[in-house]
């Protein structure tokens, strides 16, 4: 048996009438990087919204290290290392790299305006920004202003933001939505490094990072699991082919 950082069983969200995530039963092995794939409005996001409770499940389990979460409140998932990427415009665009990365360390010490504002611990949490920075290779940004840092520069920094409250388990939705193939490739490999030590789970539609990332993928197809396994196995389901191709048809004819 594995060592399981996350399970959930039969975990269920219905909106109104509509079932959004139907009893998914799901198995994720501490230290791997877990994709969640599927055709648009499978269900993955609204998974990880079930996940970080943002939203509360119809019916189902979530344990996270062997402990019923279920009913938690979504700041002590946060509390207990589940942390999920911002958008990119939770990322405040007028604050400078640096600033940015410095205020998500002050959220995870919870320490008081007053308290922070003391040069001694300023200075403290300015080191840590620093290193936090070069861990994703914006150290050289540091003193530039959110916006005007290129696309996938301010993906790496969100994921800055994100490091600065040692998540154990990353949630990563799209990581490379509307990026160049140089961006695709920087943010990869900066998610391969930040993979070490924690477990991360991604929905990714871009099948190349999958394969290159992923060490287990689940296919989710309305609301179901549709396939689960390593990327050679998953891409041959005929299943899978045809969940995908079905959406590209209905584009098309869009
Ligand atoms: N708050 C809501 N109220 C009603 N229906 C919702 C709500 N949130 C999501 N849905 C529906 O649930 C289904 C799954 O949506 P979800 O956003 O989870 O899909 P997804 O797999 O993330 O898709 P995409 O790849 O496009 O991001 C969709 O049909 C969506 O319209
Ligand atoms: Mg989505």
């Amino acid at each position: 048996m594995g060592d399981f950082i996350l399970e959930t069983k039969g975990l269920t969200k219905r909106f109104g009438g509509f079932t959004a995530v139907n009893k998914v039963n799901l198995q994720i092995e501490r230290g791997t990087i877990h994709a969640l794939i599927g055709p648009n409005g499978a269900g993955k996001t609204t998974f990880f919204n079930l996940l970080t409770k943002f939203i509360t499940p119809s019916s189902g389990q979530i344990l996270y290290n062997g402990e019923d979460i279920t009913r938690w409140e979504p700041a002590e998932i946060a509390e207990h290392g589940i942390i999920r990427s911002f958008q990119i415009s939770a990322v405040f665009p007028h604050l400078t790299a640096l600033e940015n990365v410095r205020l998500s360390l002050q959220k995870r010490l919870n320490v008081s305006y007053q308290f922070w504002r003391s040069a001694r611990v300023l200075a403290s949490l300015n080191d840590e920004a620093m290193q936090r920075l070069d861990q994703v290779g914006l150290k050289r940004y540091a003193d530039l202003h959110a916006v005007e840092l290129p696309y996938g520069r301010k993906r790496a920094l969100e994921i800055a933001t994100t490091l600065g409250l040692e998540p154990e388990l990353m949630l990563l939705d799209e990581p490379t939505q509307g990026m160049g193939a140089e961006d695709v490739g920087q943010v990869s490999d900066l998610i391969k490094s930040v993979s070490v030590g924690r477990t991360i789970i991604m929905v990714e539609h871009n099948l190349g990072v999958v394969a290159k990332l992923a060490d287990r993928i689940t296919v989710l197809n309305r609301g179901e699991v549709l396939a689960e396994g390593g990327y050679e196995e998953v891409s041959k389901n005929p299943e899978v082919m045809e969940a995908y191709m079905g959406v590209t048809a209905e584009e098309a004819s869009a």
